[in-house]
């Protein structure tokens, strides 16, 4: 069965042809990064109005690459939530058209869930049950993934995402948005032992996170160091490590109070050099293994929509026209 998958839930406005749940004949990405760089982050109205220009296109482009008309799409896939109302609103118009227009079936698609199953796009899936780790720039979530349709929460984020986290210590050092990839790469000449921030709720027993007092510190941190490049390079260091080891904390506590030892990794982040090594030692230290999706398939794309469409499909889900985009929607509220 050949899935178009439809995403536009934030910043990227994205459409993927994929086959089979496996063969992905094509994923097309425009990202609005430029746009909202100037100011500082993502504003929900030019998102929505970016895809709307862009959403045509990047469809066109998306069954051009997979060598099908629409004659040759067999289902719709598309993210109705969670994410930006207005944003939402663009693709599911979208999926709904194409639907009504070619009598095909249709199925909403949770973004989160759709982040678990990157990790099914590329030749080595995790066998289930699994602990995940979602860490992206608005979500940043540890669940238990039993079986598909089947994940129980164990923690969340009380504030910022770890991304968000990310993104905002490299404004503060004037890296530009979104500052995650640059961040860390400017920690890697920074010195281990010069700054030490806090690991945020690590003393504490649970599974939950909070990033948003790591701006703070290195905030004043900045403030009193001196003004030159390697103290930024040495702030950046102490961040990144901050976070990263937080994460690592938890998902290490996650293992021992489960006993499971299959470790996955999903969401922008998931990209990062420096959290792909610590996890990965991680799983070694504790006899386990752990998986990540192809750097592609880290951010936001329709490949993992459409994969995460067809298994829904085959479970035998399907939307009638009318069905809502949900802005807020837990993975616990998922059911196959
Ligand atoms: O999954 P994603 O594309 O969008 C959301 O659904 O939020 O994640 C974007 C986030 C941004 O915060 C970005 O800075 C971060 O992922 N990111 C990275 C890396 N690549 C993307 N952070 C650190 N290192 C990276 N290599
Ligand atoms: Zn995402």
């Amino acid at each position: 069965m050949k899935v178009l998958g439809i995403e536009t839930s934030c910043d990227e406005t994205a459409a993927a042809v994929v086959e089979g749940g496996k063969h992905i004949l094509s994923s097309i990405v425009a990202s609005q990064v430029e746009l909202h760089a100037r100011y500082g982050g993502i504003v929900p109205e030019v998102a929505s109005r970016q895809h709307v220009l862009t959403i045509l296109p990047v469809l066109e482009r998306a069954l051009g690459e997979a060598g099908v008309g629409l004659e040759g799409v067999e289902a719709i896939a598309v993210t109705s939530g969670p994410g930006l109302p207005g944003s939402l609103l663009v693709g599911m118009s979208l999926a709904k058209a194409l639907a009504l227009a070619r009598r095909l079936p249709l199925v909403g698609v949770n973004h989160l869930e759709a982040h678990l199953y990157s990790l099914w796009l590329a030749g080595n899936p995790p066998p289930l049950p699994a602990l995940a780790l979602l860490v992206s720039g608005g979500h940043t979530e540890l669940v238990l993934m039993r079986d598909h349709g089947d994940i129980q929460p164990l923690g969340r984020t009380r504030d910022d995402a770890a991304g968000e986290a990310l993104d905002k210590a490299a404004r503060l050092l004037g890296l530009g948005y979104p500052g995650g990839p640059a961040l860390s790469a400017l920690a890697e000449s920074g010195r281990p032992d010069r700054y030490h921030f806090p690991r945020p709720m690590t003393n504490k027993p649970g599974l939950d996170f909070s990033f948003s007092g790591l701006k703070t510190h290195a905030l004043l941190t900045l403030e009193k160091a001196p003004d030159n490049p390697q103290s930024r390079a040495d702030i950046a260091r102490a961040f990144v490590d901050a976070v990263v080891e937080t994460l690592v904390i938890k998902c290490r506590r996650a293992m021992e109070e489960t006993g499971i030892r299959t470790l996955v990794a999903a969401g922008g982040v998931s990209a990062n050099r420096q959290l792909r090594e610590h996890l990965t030692s991680l799983a070694g230290n504790m006899g386990g293994e752990v998986y990540f999706p192809r750097l592609e398939f880290c951010t936001d794309n329709g490949a993992m929509i459409a994969y995460a469409g067809y298994l829904r499909l085959k479970a035998g889900q399907q939307e009638p026209l009318s069905f809502s985009a949900r802005a807020r929607w837990n993975m616990e509220e998922l059911s196959i």
